[in-house]
């Protein structure tokens, strides 16, 4: 459920903070072939001297690589120095439909040839899950979305609970105003940092965090989250923040 995010890290400094991200505790590791840095994140994990078995690692095909997607794994499984990604995900749907399918059953079929533990996507709406669904016999395991306290959803999460499909919410922090009044309220009750409280509400929602940061302390902020929990009224307030 705590994921560490890498994009726009590059060459030492995401090699760093990938292995800051490993020593501080963190087991899952998010990166994508786009983020150009698979290379970092093999060398950390295995710098780390952690058994490969302990991390969580997805990495994500972009989907103008339709039709190629065996050679693109084979390069991300290299550069990652392991021979298997724990979960693959389309980066973002490709514009047309028939690419979708097609996409998606070209991860089916390396999955089942067990260089991949689990499949999913990326910025799918739902009824572009539907159509993958349906067009295949096998709903994606994850879609991971841009998703905060300024975006939250409930219908949308719900619609993913529906069909099993488990939701990652990227850019959480990014895409919200720290100093809100909110936050700082929740955060000073709480005696912990308004990231934090970001982070364990995304928790408390049950959507997987992936937070990026280079920098040492703020990656031990933000997997510090497990001594306290939001009530359900400080979970209403930051849910009331939705489109502000
Ligand atoms: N699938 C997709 O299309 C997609 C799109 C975007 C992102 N992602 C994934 O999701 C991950 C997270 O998203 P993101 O990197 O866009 O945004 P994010 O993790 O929400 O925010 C990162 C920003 O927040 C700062 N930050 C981190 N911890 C903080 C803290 N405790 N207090 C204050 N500021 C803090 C970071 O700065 P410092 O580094 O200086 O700490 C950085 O500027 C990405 O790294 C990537 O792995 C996926």
């Amino acid at each position: 459920m705590v994921g560490f995010g890498t994009w726009k890290m590059r060459h030492d400094v995401a090699h760093e903070a990938v292995l800051a991200a490993l020593a501080a505790g963190y087991r899952h590791i998010d990166t994508a072939t786009m983020y150009a840095n698979e290379a970092e994140v093999g060398r950390a994990v295995q710098d780390s001297g952690l058994d490969r078995a302990e991390i969580f690692i997805t990495t994500k095909i972009r989907p103008s690589d339709a039709g190629q997607a065996a050679a693109v794994l084979r390069q991300s499984l290299r550069a990652l120095r392991t021979d298997y990604v724990d979960l693959w995900l389309v980066h973002w749907p490709p514009s047309r439909r028939g690419e979708s399918r097609q996409l998606w059953n070209e991860l089916l079929e390396l999955q089942a040839e067990g260089h991949v533990t689990d499949v999913g996507v990326s910025n799918y709406s739902l009824p572009e899950i539907d159509d993958l669904t349906r067009s295949s016999g096998q709903a994606p395991a994850v879609n991971q979305i841009d998703w905060g306290p300024t975006r939250h959803d409930a219908p949308l999460l719900a619609g993913h609970a529906e069909r099993g499909v488990a939701v990652e919410g990227y850019s959480s922090l990014k895409n919200t105003n720290l100093d809100d009044p909110v936050l700082a309220k929740i955060a000073a009750a709480h005696g912990v940092g308004p990231a934090q409280v970001v982070l364990r509400w995304q928790l408390q929602h049950n959507v997987t965090l992936i937070p990026k940061s280079a920098q040492p302390e703020r990656i031990a902020a933000n997997l510090d989250l497990f001594g306290f929990v939001l009530s359900a009224e400080e979970m209403a307030s930051i849910d009331a923040m939705a489109g502000s």
